[in-house]
């Protein structure tokens, strides 16, 4: 396939304290790590699947061993997002054109958000990630202080799937690396390459919380009835 899929499964969930990575963790009645490979697959995208799991996790790599498909395949992540994104990348051949980055703990993003991505990478777009209005006003703080209140209009709350030419994101991410960097659209904008921003979806939210546990179960409880 001419498209492939990072799916970067590799954290820890220290926010989520289970005690287990997070992937590992049940949303109903599949794991976190499950719902997020039967979401990349039901987008139906003729992709290439690599899965970044924490290294030396038995359990996690049986999950995709059973239900990954025959397009699927495993590496091990690093300490970072960073590094666990570039483990992902290091296994493409140079044949991929595009590639989507996804994180695992968004389990439960619509199929349309990852096509939306990919026909805006076909559009000619080199970056493309979706983003959501933000209910809350946001402000920047500084020392316990406001310091700004940017205008919620023009703000967005960021999602994955993230797609990029897999050459320009190659390239970023052996240009560029810092411990604060938190999504790859953030690599393409340190070097003033432009990312388009379509619409997110809010069943692609982050499991990062427990709070955020209780609203993914409560979804695929819907889903089932
Ligand atoms: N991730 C990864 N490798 C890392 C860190 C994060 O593959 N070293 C992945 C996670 O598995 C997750 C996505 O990046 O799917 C977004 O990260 P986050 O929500 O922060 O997950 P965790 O790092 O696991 O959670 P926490 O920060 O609470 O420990
Ligand atoms: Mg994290």
């Amino acid at each position: 396939p001419k498209q492939a899929i990072v799916l970067v499964a590799a954290g820890s969930g220290s926010r989520l304290g289970m005690g287990v990575p997070k992937a590992q963790v049940r949303i109903g009645d599949a794991t976190i790590l499950e719902h997020a490979l039967r979401a990349c697959l039901a987008s139906r995208i003729d992709a290439h699947v690599c899965v970044v799991l924490p290294p030396g996790d038995d359990t996690l790599r049986a999950v995709v061993d059973h239900s990954g498909g025959p397009s699927v395949t495993v590496v091990e992540g690093g300490v970072t997002r960073q590094a666990s994104v570039r483990a992902g990348l290091s296994t493409l051949p140079s044949t991929v054109r595009y590639v989507l980055v996804h994180d695992a703990a968004r389990a439960l993003t619509p199929p349309e958000v990852f096509r939306r991505v990919l026909q805006t990478l076909m559009d000619g777009a080199e970056a493309v990630t979706p983003g959501v209005a933000v209910a809350d006003t946001i402000k920047s703080v500084s020392d316990g202080w406001v310091a700004a209140t940017p205008a919620r209009a023009g703000l967005r709350a960021i999602q994955t799937p993230q797609g990029f030419t897999l050459q320009l994101l190659r390239r970023v991410h052996s240009e560029t690396s810092d411990a604060d960097i938190t999504d790859d659209a953030m690599l393409v904008e340190s070097l003033g390459v432009p990312v388009r921003v379509v619409e997110g979806h809010p069943e692609a939210f982050k499991v990062t919380t427990p709070l955020d546990l209780m609203l993914a179960e409560a979804l695929v409880r819907r889903a089932r009835e």
